[in-house]
């Protein structure tokens, strides 16, 4: 438990360090700070690679998927200056160059973003190479969207035994018509960083419209970009000849904030979480208040709290923006554990996001997983034998038990489940954790919880 900040940060910790022993039982509170949105801070750092100038972005958390996107751009040439106290990191793309296939296979092994690379690098060097993508096994996660977005650009686009080689046509991309058929994240965000550079117009439909991609057209627009966006998700790219770098702050993670807002209320204890943003969150706030959870918006984030009584359970459905985010369903559930009567969760955006459950069951949880559509609308998951609905029936008390991370968010979920339930938990690859979440150790430890690596 006497672990230090630094000892606890994001760098991989040694394999010894992978499990946590959690005694639990007793409410977090105090306050912690969350800095820019996972999210988007990668991909705002991919968007560099277009300027011809140097970018500076603020609010940088210390997560693997920032080293790993980091990393990847150094391999491509890019000077990279991170100063990790202050959150600022500085993009020089000046001697951008292609990496070799092995050192971007290397490097990109835990996370999804080097998809996104392949639009700004098309257009920098010609060429871009994608090997197997990792990232949290959630569902099958296909890349068929961001695939056909490259072709449509007129990208060569070619299958090999160690992933994807693409190549720009002569006279470089053009811009086209996308018409996505689901709001892809990815695929939107895979769009904007083609589009802008593209010669003439795109015009892309069924468009997501997450914060996060709001924010990274902000910053493609500071580069110079002329992007407009619909109020029917249509997105409309004008290309420009040349862009250049941006200085930016990133916008603060709505996913951490509500993962820490539903510990406080799955362990009845009050956490202030600094940097929490309401306009993004609104949804969450609105379900976590059904709930039974309090909150408070001050000037500099969000206090949340169990205000004492029982809480009440819910019919919930996940969706892309505005809706409530498939990354929040995770965290909450376990809340819904403690919730009076039957709570109905419809996944909508995975398939496969409920296999953390079973640890839950595990802790004495009562959670039974559908593959039909419950409680709301059919979604494209119904009729194909996907378990992706959940009835969970409370309040059922929590006991500790010997746990595996099966993912970030689901990880998180077991983590909240651990300091809720009475007795010892071992939390089993922790490490997943410090993909997402910046110091989750030193802010459990901020928090009062019982925790110690084993
Ligand atoms: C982003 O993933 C996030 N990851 C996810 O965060 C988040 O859950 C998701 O958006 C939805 O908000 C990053 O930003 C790095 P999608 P992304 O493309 O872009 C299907 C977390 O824990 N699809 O919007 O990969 C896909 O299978 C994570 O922080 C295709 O079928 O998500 C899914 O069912 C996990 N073909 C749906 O679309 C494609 O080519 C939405 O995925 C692409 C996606």
């Amino acid at each position: 438990m006497q672990q230090t900040e630094s000892a606890l940060g994001i760098h991989t910790p040694a394999a010894s360090n992978n499990v946590l022993r959690v005694e639990g039982g007793r409410p977090l509170y105090g306050t912690i700070s969350v800095r820019g949105a996972k999210n988007f801070v990668p991909k705002a750092m991919v968007a560099a690679l277009l300027g011809h100038t140097p970018s500076q972005l603020r609010n940088v958390p210390l997560i693997r998927d920032v080293d790993v996107v980091k990393e990847m751009l150094e391999a491509h040439g890019v000077d990279v200056i991170f100063d990790e106290d202050e959150g600022v990191i500085n993009l020089d793309p000046s001697n951008i160059d292609a990496a070799s296939a092995t050192e971007i296979d290397a490097l990109s092994g835990s996370s999804r973003i080097p998809i996104l690379f392949c639009g700004p690098l098309l257009h920098r060097l010609g060429e871009a190479f994608i090997p197997e993508l990792g990232g949290c096994v959630i569902g099958d996660r296909p890349i068929d969207f961001h695939l056909e977005t490259l072709r449509r650009f007129g990208a060569d686009v070619v299958k090999e035994a160690d992933g994807i080689r693409l190549r720009a046509p002569e006279g470089g991309l053009v811009g086209t018509r996308i018409d996505l058929p689901y709001p892809s994240v990815g695929a939107t965000e895979q769009t904007l960083l083609t589009a802008v550079q593209a010669q003439g117009i795109t015009t892309l439909t069924g468009a997501a419209i997450e914060p996060e991609i709001m924010d990274l057209i902000n910053v493609l627009q500071k580069m110079g970009a002329i992007i407009s966006v619909d109020t029917d998700r249509t997105i409309r790219i004008e290309g420009v000849d040349r862009l250049d770098g941006y200085s930016h702050t990133a916008l603060p993670d709505r996913i951490e904030a509500a993962s820490w807002g539903a510990a406080a209320l799955a362990t009845r204890g009050d956490v202030f979480v600094r940097g929490a943003h309401q306009p993004d969150m609104s949804t969450f706030l609105n379900t976590f208040r059904k709930v039974g959870g309090a909150f408070d918006v001050e000037e500099d984030g969000i206090r949340f709290y169990h205000p004492g009584g029982p809480l009440r359970s819910i019919v919930l459905e996940t969706n892309v923006h505005p809706g409530f985010m498939t990354d929040w369903q995770q965290p909450l559930v376990v809340a819904l554990t403690q919730a009076e009567g039957l709570s109905i969760v419809h996944e909508t955006v995975y398939e496969n996001r409920f296999g953390f459950v079973s640890a839950l069951r595990q802790m004495g949880a009562n959670i039974q997983v559908y593959t039909e559509c419950v409680g709301s609308a059919p979604c494209r998951f119904g009729a194909r034998n996907f378990s992706h609905s959940a009835v969970i029936s409370g309040p059922t008390p929590l006991h500790g038990a010997d746990i595996t991370v099966p993912d970030l968010r689901g990880g998180f979920s077991h983590l909240i489940a651990a300091l809720a339930a009475d007795g010892v938990s071992h939390v089993s690859g922790i490490d997943v954790i410090s993909r997402g979440y910046e110091h989750f150790m030193a802010k459990l430890l901020k928090l009062h919880a019982r925790v110690e690596y084993v």
